[in-house]
Formats: structure tokens, sequence, C-alpha cells
């Protein structure tokens, strides 16, 4: 966010603190237990949520330099992202036009792929190379098989993809700005072209995907379960929230924001006090930390509501003279407090979801994100409840 937001930002949660209220939904929001436990609904959601929406893959350090190339498994869409020699980012499906192997697998620098089944040769633009028996596939069209195009964007130092293939007269160019609406200009503030990624760690925990998301959504939770790792530094039950479309943008204070009460409006910095949570719909929560970025992204399991993939990733500033020790020791916190406090609690309620003796969530007027994540994609998928 630029400054006149951040000192927007600040007054509102200064105004809260002092008043003991926070940003409030309209009204309080019911939520059937079905939404994290039904295989329908999650195929619902693979369609209409990790086939239809964009997916934010990760900032463009992921993909540094030409020929820089990753692999995932979105959601059941093998994605393969290139930066070709040109510096343009695109995505294809990583499926070889010869018999469906993967034509490569996690992440590096590459001049070409040579699928490893038959050696089929692709570049980094999708274009089939060559196959290797001239004489089996002679008369195949190379130009007309190469890798099946994703839509792929890079903008404001993020890279997207959406996990359907290219329609017929539709651009291979996600319009990001479009998608992100009024969050845009907030995200291009951050300058987040300029973080290098400093690690990544994956999890597998029996949860709904969208109860690693809700984890993020609100402070209510954190003088509580996390009394013993976070909680001291955080004002709990205190937020702002900005809705921006399906997209969100919550605030919140650490307790050494006080220090700044002291000082003249003009001369007041919030970055120290005040961290940012970005929700990215579907699937993402991007948290702009006192001096980093950590972003978690929650993938469904394969038609399997118990299940989920979740990544988190830190980011580093560029120009830092802190060591490595640093960023790692808030890699632990991060990993301590999510994985080994809210996580490991998510499994028991997904264990409540599925035993069918509730029918239903609520979330209160003080959880407005979750309000809005759950109401967006309630809108997403067209369902009334
Ligand atoms: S499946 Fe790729 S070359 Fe045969
Ligand atoms: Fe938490």
């Amino acid at each position: 966010m630029d400054r006149t937001e951040e000192l927007a930002v600040g007054r509102r949660l200064l105004g809260h603190i002092d008043g003991r209220t926070t940003d409030l939904a309209d009204s309080l929001f019911r939520n059937r237990v079905i939404a994290y436990s039904c295989r329908e609904r999650a195929r619902l959601e693979r369609d209409r949520l990790f086939r239809d929406q964009p997916m934010f893959m990760g900032l463009s350090a992921r993909l540094a330099k030409p020929g820089d190339y990753l692999t995932e498994d979105v959601a059941g869409m093998p994605v393969l992202m290139t930066r070709g020699v040109d510096g343009s980012v695109r995505a294809f499906a990583n499926i070889c036009r010869h018999r469906g192997a993967p034509v490569a697998e996690g992440c590096g620098n590459a001049r070409a792929f040579t699928c490893p089944y038959h050696a089929w040769t692709y570049d980094l633009a999708g274009k089939l190379l060559g196959t290797t028996d001239k004489v089996g596939f002679a008369g195949l069209d190379l130009d007309a098989h190469g890798l099946v195009r994703l839509p792929a964007a890079e903008k404001h130092g993020m890279l997207f993809v959406r996990p359907k293939p290219v329609q017929q007269d539709e651009s291979p160019e996600i319009d990001v700005d479009g998608n992100l609406g009024a969050i845009a200009p907030d995200l291009a503030a951050l300058k987040l072209e300029t973080y290098p990624m400093f690690s990544v760690d994956v999890v597998k925990p029996r949860i709904n995907w969208k109860f690693a998301i809700d984890t993020f959504l609100e402070v209510y939770h954190v003088p509580y379960l996390h009394r013993k790792t976070i909680g001291p530094y955080f004002i709990g039950n205190v937020g702002t929230f900005d809705g921006a479309g399906l997209h969100g943008r919550m605030c919140v204070a650490r307790t050494s924001i006080d220090a700044v009460r002291g000082l003249p409006e003009a001369e007041r910095n919030y970055r120290p006090h005040v961290i940012s949570i970005y929700q990215l719909f579907p699937n993402t929560i991007l948290i702009f930390q006192v001096d980093h970025i950590e972003i978690w992204r929650a993938f469904p399991g394969r038609d399997d509501p118990s299940h989920c993939e979740v990544e988190l990733t830190i980011y580093r500033p560029a120009d830092t003279d802190k060591p490595d020790a640093y960023w790692e020791k808030n890699r632990d916190i991060a990993i301590r407090t999510v994985m080994e406090e809210d996580f490991p609690l998510g499994e028991r309620m997904q264990i409540g979801f599925e035993s069918g003796a509730s029918e239903e969530v609520i979330y209160g007027r003080n959880e407005p994100s979750l309000v809005h994540f759950h109401s967006s994609i309630r809108n997403a998928l067209g369902v009334p409840a």
C-alpha cells in the first residue's frame, strides 16, 4: 500500500484499539459444514475455482532468469511455467503431446524440455522441436503439436496461471489488473518484483483447503490458540478489512503500535507495527510482514475434501544485511505457529465436520475477512449455501 493508505489504515487501527472495536461484517454468516466435507462440493470447487480463476503462482523471483521454469500440480492440472529467451512468462499443460508424460519435473533452468519417455523435445515457448523416430512420425505437423497453452501473466512482480487451456479466440495473457480490481495498485506499491525467494516448505495436513485459508483470515483466535507463540505480540480481535471483488485485505496491529502515538501523523511509520494480509482469491494468502513477505497457498486434495497441500514460501528483501539465520528464524516461527498450532487443531475440526453431528459453522461480524471469503466462494460457485 502507498503512504496515504498506510496512514489511513494506521488511523483506523488506533481508533479501533482506543474504542475496543474492529471492522465488522454487515451480519454474521452461517456456513454449512458440507462446504468443508462434501465430495460433490469439492468437484464443483475444482471446476469453478481451480480451473476458471487465475491462480497466483508466486513472485517473479520464482522465474528470475530467461530459461527458468517451474512445474506444479494445480488441483489436478499439471502446469509447466517458463520464462522464455524473450523474457516473457508462458504456461502450458505439462503433458507431452505424444502419449502424455510430463515433459519437465521440479524447477530449474533449461533451453528445452526433453520428454523422459521417448525424448520428444519442446522449446521454452512450448513448440515441438522434433520427435525421435522420424519414420514412425513422418508427416506429423510439429507446429500443431506444441504443448497445450494455459493463460498466464506476470504483473506487479507476481505470476499467474489459469489452469484451463486457452480457449478459441481467447488471449493467452491474463488480465491481471482486471481480475485484481481495486487491490491491484495496493499490491503494485509493494514492489514485489524486488524480493528474492528464501525458502519453500510444503505440508499435507488432513484438512479441507479452505480451512488452511481461514486460519489467516481473523486474529480473534490469536490471543487464545497462540498464547505461547505469537499471541503476546499481536492485538487480538482488532483489524481493518477492505474487500476488492473476490479478493480482500485485512490489516492487523502488533502491540508495538503504541510507539507511534507520540509522533505527529506525518512522521508516523506504521510499517514495523502493522501486518497486511492479502487474500488473493481463491487459494492464496500474501502476508506483508514487517520486513519480508510470507505466502501461503492451499490446494485441495484430488477429489478428497478432507486433505490439502499447503505451501509456505518466504521472500526476503534483496538489499538486506541480515544473515540467513534471521530469515530462518522467521520461517521457523511461521511453521511453528501455523503447522504446529493452527493445522493440528484444524485436523480435529475436520473430523468434527465429517461426523455429521453439527450442520453449520458461524463466522462472526468481527471476522469480516472470513465472511467475505466464504461469500466470494458462494458467488463464484453459484450456490445459495
Ligand atoms: S510421451 Fe513424451 S515422447 Fe512419448
Ligand atoms: Fe492462527
